[in-house]
């Protein structure tokens, strides 16, 4: 059997999506190349439900350039930021932040679980925070925070900057910019579905009137978000060689998007996935229900490599936990380019597998 990826990520791409980064490089200064990144962007801002006077801009990059894009580009340094933290990627958030120099206090919660969105928004409010953190989707733990809607509404009422890495979130779980939200970090590999090196920060009007406003003392060129914005809106450009076939992957598996219904659709598709795979009945590392995640399901078994390896032998590709939940977790990612028939053979082997 042709092993195919059933990863958080990257994830498996469609012979569609491959084909179209397969063409001619183009020069990143030409009309074609304005129209790509045109297209692109639109398709961006939709998918993340960036509002009027913000932006969707790529960088070339990883989710971690993007994460790394909003806290040098967006958080002064000495700021205090307030970053809610469940697991590896809350972590590397936090030490993203403080690495800018921004001073981190985290409030944590354990493995499979998340934070109380009150308890959340009394916290940042009542410690004279400017800023807070979060990451959508846990994709060490496969926790989904479906509570970022009204704690983003909640804090930006109040005056406090919501950043959200929704990496292994944005697309197979609902995530709008308009919510409230400051600015949210995704990348082309994850639910997307197209190949790795395309970074997206996605930014509310705030941000961008923020952004105009001048770059942060001491940020990379490479990741300056007011760079990148200006040079988008004077020039429809990238400051920098852009990753130009990644884009042309990237604007493919928008199109894909787009024609399965769009966002709402593609969200629909994920939860579809997940009810399949969660039917296999394994214990998931979030205990509570509405925080299993629809794009990576984190199960706890006996042996986790056994299983992984047990599920590569029928061609399932999947990964263990990370850290100190390597031995005793089991991760499979819901995304990428499947039928709901491969998710029920999936399910169907982990049940056998697993016990
Ligand atoms: C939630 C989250 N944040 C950040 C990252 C880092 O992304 P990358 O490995 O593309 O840099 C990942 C990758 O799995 C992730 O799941």
């Amino acid at each position: 059997v042709e092993a195919r990826l059933f990863t958080p990520g990257p994830v498996q791409v469609s012979p569609r999506v491959l084909a179209a980064a397969s063409k001619p490089v183009a020069s990143h200064r030409s009309a074609g190349f304005r129209r790509l990144l045109a297209e692109t962007i639109a398709h961006l801002r939709l998918l993340l439900g960036v509002g009027r006077g913000g932006e969707a801009l790529v960088l070339a990059g990883s989710g971690t350039t993007a994460v790394d894009a909003l806290a040098w580009s967006l958080v002064p340094p000495g700021e205090r930021v307030l970053v809610f933290s469940w697991g590896e990627f809350g972590s590397r958030l936090a030490r993203s932040l403080r690495l800018r120099g921004a001073r981190v206090d985290l409030v944590e919660a354990p493995p499979g679980e998340a934070v109380d969105v009150d308890a959340a928004a009394r916290a940042a409010v009542s410690g004279g925070y400017r800023y807070a953190a979060l990451v959508h989707n846990e994709t060490s733990t496969g926790v989904a925070f479906r509570g970022v809607r009204e704690l983003a509404s909640a804090l930006a009422g109040e005056g406090v900057r919501l950043l959200v890495d929704t990496v292994s979130g944005a697309g197979g779980e609902e995530l709008r910019v308009d919510w409230g939200v400051y600015a949210a970090a995704t990348c082309s590999h994850k639910a997307i579905a197209s190949i790795p090196g395309v970074a997206v920060a996605a930014v509310s009007g705030w941000a961008v009137e923020e952004l105009e406003a001048g770059a942060q003392p001491g940020t990379p060129p490479s990741i300056d978000l007011a760079r990148h914005l200006g040079f988008l809106r004077e020039r429809g450009e990238t400051p920098f060689t852009p990753p130009v076939n990644a884009l042309y992957a990237l604007r493919e598996a928008l199109r894909v998007i787009s024609e399965a219904g769009g966002p709402e659709a593609w969200a629909r598709l994920h939860a579809r996935r997940a009810e399949i795979v969660y039917s296999s009945g394994l214990p998931t590392l979030p205990r509570r229900g509405e925080l299993r995640s629809h794009t990576v399901a984190a199960f706890r078994v006996g042996d986790a490599e056994a299983v992984k390896a047990a599920l590569e032998g029928e061609g399932f590709i999947v990964a263990t936990g990370m850290g100190a939940l390597k031995r005793r977790v089991v991760r499979v990612g819901l995304m990428g380019h499947h039928s709901l028939s491969d998710f029920q053979a999936l399910a169907d082997a982990l049940a056998r597998h697993a016990r």
